[in-house]
């Protein structure tokens, strides 16, 4: 039975990586938010699973805004790294896990969940971002196989907060059902507050996002019941994104420890969160 060790919340904001491209991590306006990663870098070094699951969601780059699934799954051996126009980033390609992604394609299809299947897939800033704040030193490969999981957050209807985290509980039951002892980190990515066009582009909300970061933790419910236009209006269009971090968390147990988070304000136009929680809430660390 497989296994999950871990969640990982966090932006995505391409920025971020970028940052990291370029050795300016320790510029002033940089430094705060990548100091604010380490205690969550320093134990995801000492937890390193055997495979992940990123959920997250594509920005038109690998894929055209003519095909837009709600819910997809990548079911390749290996995601290219896309070039979202400034040339593609200087980190590995991702190895991918076909025999779990079949299984949890398979069991959540039986649960009424009908993934798109992505037999190939470039994998953009939403993707390769939160490697980088998961590992921010990766040499010639990221630390383990990791399975796509993608969530339409771009396109007008996306899912609703509770259809995903209806989605993160049957996928808390596809990898417990998986045969393989395999242990799992699962990243909920995007987020967190913001916009960034229209009449309130910039717009960030903290108050929310602060009631966001504590309820994923303790009454994610409580998130799942929020509207899609409660949503959009509390955190901004973009900010919807945080739709994401209900499907990890809807896979962890009901209890959960948090290791470390951490909110900067603004990495580009968005407010930058984090959170890292221990799935393993009784037993020691
Ligand atoms: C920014 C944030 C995003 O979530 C994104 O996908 C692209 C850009 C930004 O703040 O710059
Ligand atoms: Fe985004």
């Amino acid at each position: 039975m497989a296994e999950v060790i871990w969640g990982l919340a966090t932006s995505h904001v391409p920025s971020i990586g970028a940052a990291m491209d370029r050795g300016r991590t320790q510029d002033p306006n940089w430094k705060a938010l990548f100091d604010g990663y380490q205690p969550a870098r320093e134990w995801l070094a000492g937890h390193k699973p055997d495979v992940a699951i990123l959920v997250y969601n594509d920005h038109a780059n690998g894929i055209d805004l003519d095909i837009v699934p709600t819910f997809g799954i990548g079911t390749a051996e290996r995601y290219d790294v896309a070039d979202e126009g400034f040339g593609r980033r200087p980190v590995p390609d991702v190895v991918g896990d076909p025999d779990l992604s079949l299984h949890l394609l398979e069991k959540l299809v039986d649960e009424g969940f009908d993934l798109t299947v992505f037999q190939e897939l470039a994998v953009d800033h939403g993707f390769t971002v939160p490697l980088s704040v998961w590992t921010p030193d990766p040499g010639d490969a990221w630390p383990c196989p990791v399975v796509p999981l993608l969530v339409n957050v771009i396109q007008y209807p996306q899912p609703t907060a509770a259809r995903c985290y209806a989605l993160g509980q049957a996928l808390g039951r596809a990898i417990a059902s998986y045969d393989k002892d395999v242990t799992v980190g699962i990243l909920g990515t995007g987020g967190m507050s913001h916009q960034l066009a229209g009449a309130r582009a910039g717009m960030i909300n903290a108050e929310f996002d602060a009631m966001f970061m504590e309820a994923i933790e303790k009454d994610p419910a409580k998130l799942a019941a929020l509207s899609r236009e409660e949503l959009i209006r509390e955190a901004g269009s973009e900010g919807i994104e945080m739709i994401m971090w209900l499907i990890m968390r809807g896979a962890m147990n009901e209890r959960v420890r948090k290791v470390h988070s951490h909110y900067f304000v603004p990495a580009s136009n968005t407010a930058a969160g984090l959170a890292l929680f221990d799935n393993r809430a009784g037993q020691t660390a």
